[in-house]
């Protein structure tokens, strides 16, 4: 019996229907439905033979699922309703007790929390293995010399491998991100029924154990609302998917004839189909526009959840699209930004070319006036003096002449041409998170640490 005298319109049934995409929620579905039968029985809501029958459907039905052998009928809405229909094809009308003292309101939000879960712990592997990657591609250009940047122009020389390095800190937040992501799962939403708890006495807490879940969701009414675990991961992944587009970006430009600095391997670039001498950094720049689809998640989730009234509506149906599409694209450009560093190879040349530039020793100048008395203000000035006439008589710093020297900046001597003859300003970065290698030596040691804390 229906409480509807006429059938959905197809029109409506299209626009309902969620099981082309939630069918990935299977696994998950069937591991709480498991222990949810195994739960009713030990509470003796069902008998101990509807429990045995209905885990030999399940059972079957995950070898069907396994298999890909599961048929989805036009009339089955979600997965949920698949499930439940071929388990009563399966065993018959016990298959009905399935569904005692549950809904699909807490059984979906369950089935998304594991989900989460899992995906979660998948990014913080592929995170780790990313960050392995880093250390050692740090390890293998410690003293690689290259010109650091603001505003995309030469400041400073640092090493490659204190800029690789960064990165491997901007990931190793990412890490504590999606470990928030798992405490935020912590809680089982099962149990609160549609939405008000069930008129059972339940064990929610039997469960909870069963399922790994270090204890129950407090309230029914917030058990079946939340989908804060949702947008926790959408956070996480659109800032770990903005890193990695952040590095991308530098390996495109990077790898420019303007720049050369670098070159990703063939196995992560293409070619043109008109320009035979092209090798282009495609997976760099993918990894580059990946960044904002995730966001863009977040961002509908934001947009699904304002101002939704309490408790379940179906809009929340609308947060499993968002949710896959930024786990599958934040799993594959993590494995694919490892792969990509693990075959660059970089100039060692064109970089140490670059960080030769004497104006990028000017910082140094300055300071070697500092030294003298001069306060910073001033020296920046005076500096700035000495650039701006080496730059408009196209010479180098260092070429300027003694008298020269003796107009525009009388404190100094021949110091000056010393500090920058031996480029050796980029070993004066002594301070702590410097570039000098002795402290990009004390970060590496603490880099591989982080690693090992995070992986016991
Ligand atoms: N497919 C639904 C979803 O994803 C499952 C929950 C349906 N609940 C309901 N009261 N219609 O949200």
């Amino acid at each position: 019996m229906s409480r509807f005298s006429s059938p959905q319109d197809p029109r409506f049934r299209a626009l309902n229907s969620s099981v082309s995409f939630d069918y990935r929620l299977a696994p998950y579905d069937l591991e709480q439905s498991r222990a949810h039968v195994r739960m009713l029985a030990r509470c003796q809501i069902i008998e101990p033979d509807d429990m045995t029958e209905l885990e030999r459907g399940l059972e079957e039905i995950r070898a069907e699922i396994d298999g890909d052998r599961f048929q989805v009928l036009p009339e089955d809405e979600d997965v949920h309703m698949a499930i439940e229909r071929r388990l009563i094809e399966i065993v018959g009308p016990v298959g009905g007790k399935l569904q005692t003292a549950r809904s699909r309101n807490d059984q979906v939000a369950t089935d998304l929390a594991m989900f989460v879960r899992a995906h979660s712990l998948n990014a913080q592997e592929a995170l780790l293995d990313l960050m392995r990657g880093l250390v050692d591609l740090a390890e293998r250009h410690l003293d690689w010399q290259m010109p650091g940047y603001t505003h995309l122009q030469r400041a400073q020389p640092v090493y490659l491998s204190h800029h690789l390095l960064a990165y491997f800190w901007k990931f190793r937040r990412d890490l504590g991100r999606f470990g928030f992501c798992m405490r935020a799962t912590d809680d089982l939403p099962l149990g609160a029924g549609a939405l008000a708890g069930v008129n059972f006495e339940t064990s929610r807490m039997s469960v909870a154990h069963d399922l790994s879940f270090q204890g129950v969701v407090e309230n029914s009414i917030d058990a079946v609302s939340n989908r804060d675990f949702v947008i926790d991961y959408l956070s996480a992944a659109a800032t770990c998917a903005t890193h990695l587009s952040q590095l991308a970006s530098e390996i495109v430009l990077w790898s420019s004839e303007e720049f050369g600095f670098c070159e990703v391997s063939d196995g992560f670039a293409s070619g043109s189909s008109i320009m035979p001498q092209k090798k282009n950094p495609d997976a760099a720049e993918l990894l580059r526009a990946k960044a904002p689809r995730v966001a863009g998640g977040l961002v509908a989730l934001h947009g699904v959840l304002h101002a939704l009234p309490l408790t379940y509506n179906k809009d929340l149906q609308e947060d499993k699209e968002h949710l896959f599409d930024a786990v599958d694209t934040l799993e594959l450009s993590l494995a694919a930004a490892s792969g990509m560093l693990e075959e660059i190879s970089f100039d060692r040349e064109r970089l140490a070319t670059a960080a030769q530039d004497d104006l990028l020793g000017a910082t140094d100048v300055a300071d070697l006036l500092v030294r003298r008395g001069v306060p910073f203000r001033e020296s920046h000035g005076i500096v700035a003096g000495l650039v701006r006439r080496a730059v408009e008589s196209g010479r180098q710093l260092s070429e300027l002449t003694e008298d020269e020297l003796g107009e525009l900046a009388p404190q100094l001597g021949s110091e000056f041409y010393e500090l920058l003859s031996d480029g050796g300003w980029i070993e004066s970065k002594v301070s702590e998170g410097g570039t000098s290698l002795a402290r990009v030596r004390e970060q590496l040691a603490r880099a591989r640490h982080a690693l090992e804390e995070a992986t016991r």
